[in-house]
């Protein structure tokens, strides 16, 4: 069990809340999250959005019975955290080009903190989209070299990619595989597949994706795979 540290409606529907947890904590992995008994069953992956020692954040959007227990919940409240799972993003020293759409940008942050913590001189840039309103975009513009947003349009049509970048996605599957199409081959990409979850620890078969090498498991081979692996490119 955690403790709630806090839970703030950052706008209408996307919230921010932070436990106490202590642990190794790798970018691009998630928690296991509830707050209920038996209803709903099952409890829901949630992303980390960030870490550090002692203080556990994640940034959720409101969609259904799940995540909204989770909204109504205060500081000093207690929820079921388990994790870390997931393989997360792996680390890179080339330069590092990131780009989120809605609450994909969720994992993001705690992505770019860690890069800029070990690659201090390394280039980072963000590219963030949303359909009404922007969140959490002012956390991403006091580490990353630079920050471009896009409201109501598509934020792909904004992505130029540089030779030497490595590219991380999460959001929805369509901006995935946009971004999986358009980057030139000889740059790498990963992409964060965020598939319909049960158990979160690769033992019920619930989130298998189809992948070039067979079919893996969303929340133990990934949620992070490599573009080739998940999208035809
Ligand atoms: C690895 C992983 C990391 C995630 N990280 C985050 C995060 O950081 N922040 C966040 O807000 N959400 C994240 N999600 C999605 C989150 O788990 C779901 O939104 C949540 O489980 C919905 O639960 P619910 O009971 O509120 O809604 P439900 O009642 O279960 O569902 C409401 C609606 O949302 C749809 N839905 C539920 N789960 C998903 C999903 N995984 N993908 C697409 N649609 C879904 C359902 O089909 C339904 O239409 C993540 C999912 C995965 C697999
Ligand atoms: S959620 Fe059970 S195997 Fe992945």
């Amino acid at each position: 069990m955690a403790i709630i540290q806090s839970n703030d409606c950052l706008i209408p529907l996307i919230y921010k809340m932070s436990v106490n947890f202590t642990g190794e904590v790798l970018p691009g992995q998630f928690f296991m999250l509830r707050a209920w008994d038996k209803d709903p069953l099952l409890s829901r992956p949630i992303s980390v959005h960030d870490y550090k020692a002692g203080k556990l954040t994640f940034l959720y959007q409101v969609v259904g019975k799940g995540t909204g227990i989770l909204s109504r919940l205060k500081s000093g409240d207690a929820v079921e955290i388990q994790g870390p799972y997931g393989n997360g993003f792996p680390e890179v020293s080339r330069d590092l080009c990131v780009v989120g759409g809605g609450i994909g940008i969720a994992p993001l942050y705690y992505l770019v903190k860690k890069y800029k913590e070990k690659n201090p001189l390394g280039n980072c840039r963000v590219y963030l989209g949303f359909r009404e309103n922007s969140y959490g975009v002012e956390a991403f513009k006091s580490i990353a070299n630079e920050v471009i947003i896009d409201i109501g349009g598509i934020i792909t049509h904004h992505v130029k990619v540089k030779p030497n970048e490595v590219v991380m996605t999460c959001g929805p599957e369509m901006l995935m595989a946009s971004v999986a199409k358009a980057v030139p081959l000889e740059n790498q990409v990963y992409v964060s597949m965020e598939t319909h979850m049960a158990c979160g620890i690769g033992a019920c078969l619930g989130c298998t994706c189809e992948t070039k090498s067979g079919n893996r498991k969303v929340c133990k081979d990934g949620p992070v795979f490599l573009r080739e692996e998940v999208f035809y490119v």
